[in-house]
């Protein structure tokens, strides 16, 4: 899929003020500092769309892209925090909880994983909760060009591996690198077999 047009549409407070009608809508969820911001960048390959930055905590709403003028991306704050205050905390987990849970244009959840770390209890916690929920998700590793691709490879597998320690059925993910645009294409023909299912059958049928 090409992403021929990418705009900043709306940053809202709460799923409440967040954009009317009936487009999908992805969004990428993880820990702060994560990549979120960058991997929104790196897809739509729109230098500075969403904000990024180097310290924990910039993104603080829930931010809508509208793309090709027919889908969204959103960029979501990050979750496990621990500098900030615990009212803010407070605050942005209920936003987040309520947005995953009542925003049904929300196509697909991207959990992000920094592909050098072990699984983390806030992680697993997040994840538990979100299968609780029956939210459909994926899970996306970033930051792939700190590792050798090999150590990425192995990385990856072994944080599945041990998600499959509580969940039968594992959910799909991909190794990306905003940095190095690892993944690009991959992440995007996920969301495009999504937005337009059948389309490959179609396809293939010819
Ligand atoms: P919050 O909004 O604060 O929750 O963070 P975020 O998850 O949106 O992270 P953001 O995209 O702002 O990136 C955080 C830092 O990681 C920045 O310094 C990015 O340059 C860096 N970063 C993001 N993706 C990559 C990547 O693929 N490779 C490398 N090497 N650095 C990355
Ligand atoms: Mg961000």
């Amino acid at each position: 899929m090409q992403i021929t047009k990418s705009e900043y549409t709306t940053s809202s407070p709460s799923v409440a003020h967040c954009p009317a009608g009936e487009r999908p809508e992805y969004a990428f969820i993880g820990r702060s500092n994560v990549g979120k911001s960058s991997l929104i960048n790196m897809l739509t390959a729109h230098k500075g769309l969403a904000k990024t930055s180097s310290t924990p905590g910039k993104t603080l709403l829930i931010n809508h892209f509208i793309i090709n003028n027919s889908w969204f991306l959103v960029d979501l704050p990050g979750y496990g925090y621990a500098k900030r205050s615990k009212k803010e905390r407070q605050r942005l987990r209920t936003m987040i909880e309520a947005y995953i849970l009542q925003r049904w244009q929300l196509a697909n959840l991207f959990v992000l994983i920094d592909i050098r770390h072990d699984m983390q209890a806030v992680d697993r916690e997040f994840i538990d909760w979100l299968g609780q929920s029956g939210v459909p998700f994926s899970i996306v590793f970033t930051k792939a060009d700190k590792l050798g691709s090999e150590r990425a490879k192995d990385n990856a597998a072994k944080w599945m591996a041990s998600l499959g320690d509580t969940w039968e059925e594992l959910p799909p993910y991909f190794i990306t690198s905003a940095e190095k645009k690892t993944g690009r294409e991959e992440l995007l023909d996920y969301i495009d077999g999504i937005n337009s299912p059948g389309a490959d059958k179609v396809a293939e049928d010819d």
